[in-house]
């Protein structure tokens, strides 16, 4: 069968919204300035679907900081893999910084999250090793494991029994040069609650093992200096490498793993797809510098993010919602109803309200049921949150009908 054929039938994670809905459910375009306010098909919008938790995309410093960084440096440079030719010492003084900013001594820049975090589970272990790892986690950390050969088992979602066995299992199994590598997140990014992190690192008394956590949403929005879910849970030192991303809190392209200096300095030279790859250019380098100063120097736009995250969780609550116990700005709106329920929803708070989510349905969550994600932002203001209250309160009946009749 040519392959091209083939490809027709084969099942996406997208469902019907493969070729259905381009452009309205799935690949829709915002327009105008980055922010709470963007244009969809010509309308405006109050939007709650981007990562830019603390704001950072629309800060107009940090606009200038990018324009004068592209004018000196050009969008091409360096050229080459940072192995080669692509290194500068901005790359190096941002490691540091990223390094000081999570509480550990050395860090590794990745060109990307996905890929990176990919290449770091490859790189990480081998066939006579163990992986273990939570079964909501992230795209990213499943495609790692795939790649990796070491021999792999998933623990239910924050169930620490389920880790239990899965870990005792290992154990029983080690051969001498047999390692354990257990992968969770700090906050996971569809239901927002946190990884159960002290309870895993408290496990490592039992059964030695490494623990790598993803911490893309948890990084700049959690604890007090924004060093993520570690901190905030008080067990950052028990997170043997730590991972973050520019993609959500400082609105970038870009992300790093922070470790040991004997773990980086092995990560450094066996990670693929940094090896392979041409390295990050340097505007991109100078403002994520910047940002990060920036963050650090703002605490207040972390103490709104929260303000706001916090108004509209107990809002949508008040109006008997069921947001999930959420313990992160990630504010899910969780009911029960079909694939049409999701769309119906996603429709009417744009066209009759100006109000811009996302939702997801079945095959991204299991059958009946529709999750609506809010992303709270730092820009966000009360406004934006009472228009989004009020929409979501005149749809409530028809919402609690569509899932009645689910149920019925
Ligand atoms: C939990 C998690 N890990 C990793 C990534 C990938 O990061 P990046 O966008 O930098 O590739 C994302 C999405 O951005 C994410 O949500």
């Amino acid at each position: 069968m040519d392959l091209f054929d083939k490809l027709e039938g084969r099942p996406s994670p997208l469902g019907p919204f493969t070729s259905e809905g381009y452009g309205y459910y799935t690949f829709p375009k915002l327009e105008g300035p980055l922010g709470p306010e963007m244009k969809f098909n010509g309308k405006d919008m109050v939007v709650w679907s981007i990562n830019d938790y603390l704001g950072v995309g629309s800060n107009e410093e940090i606009k200038k900081i990018d324009a004068e960084a592209t004018a000196k440096y050009s969008l091409s440079a360096p050229m080459g893999a940072r192995l080669m030719t692509g290194n500068t010492t901005e790359h190096e003084l941002l490691e540091q910084e990223l390094a000081a900013f999570v509480h550990k001594p050395a860090a590794q820049l990745l060109n990307y999250g996905y890929q990176g975090i990919m290449s770091v589970i490859h790189s990480l272990v081998d066939r006579n090793d163990f992986l273990i790892y939570d079964e909501l986690s992230h795209a990213c950390i499943v495609d790692g494991k795939q790649l990796s050969m070491a021999e792999k088992s998933v623990f239910k979602h924050n169930d620490i029994e389920s880790f239990k066995k899965q870990l005792y299992r290992a154990a029983s199994k080690k051969k001498d040069n047999s390692s354990i590598l257990v992968i969770t997140e700090g906050v996971f990014g569809m239901t927002g609650d946190l990884g159960i992190l002290p309870e895993i690192i408290e496990l490592k008394k039992e059964v030695p093992f490494r623990l790598l956590v993803d911490d893309a949403h948890g990084f700049g929005t959690l604890a007090s200096d924004g060093s993520g879910t570690g901190t905030h849970l008080e067990c950052q030192e028990g997170i043997d490498i730590y991972f973050g991303t520019f993609a959500k809190a400082v609105a970038l392209i870009g992300a790093f793993v922070a470790s040991e200096p004997r773990v980086i300095e092995f990560l450094k030279a066996n990670v693929r797809s940094q090896i392979f790859a041409k390295s990050l250019p340097l505007p991109i380098v100078v403002t994520a510098r910047e940002r990060l100063k920036m963050i650090r120097q703002h605490p207040e736009w972390r103490e709104k993010l929260w303000d706001n995250t916090i108004k509209l969780r107990e809002g949508l609550k008040k109006i008997g919602y069921n947001v999930l116990p959420s313990e992160s700005p990630v504010t899910p709106v969780l009911t029960s109803g079909s694939t049409d329920l999701c769309t119906d929803i996603m429709r009417k708070l744009r066209e009759e309200y100006g109000v811009f989510v996302s939702g997801v349905a079945y095959p991204v969550v299991p059958k009946g049921i529709v999750l609506i994600r809010l992303i709270p932002t730092a820009a966000h203001n009360d406004a934006h949150i009472e228009k989004t209250l009020d929409a979501f309160a005149s749809i409530k009946d028809f919402v609690m009908s569509a899932a009645n009749k689910l149920t019925a």
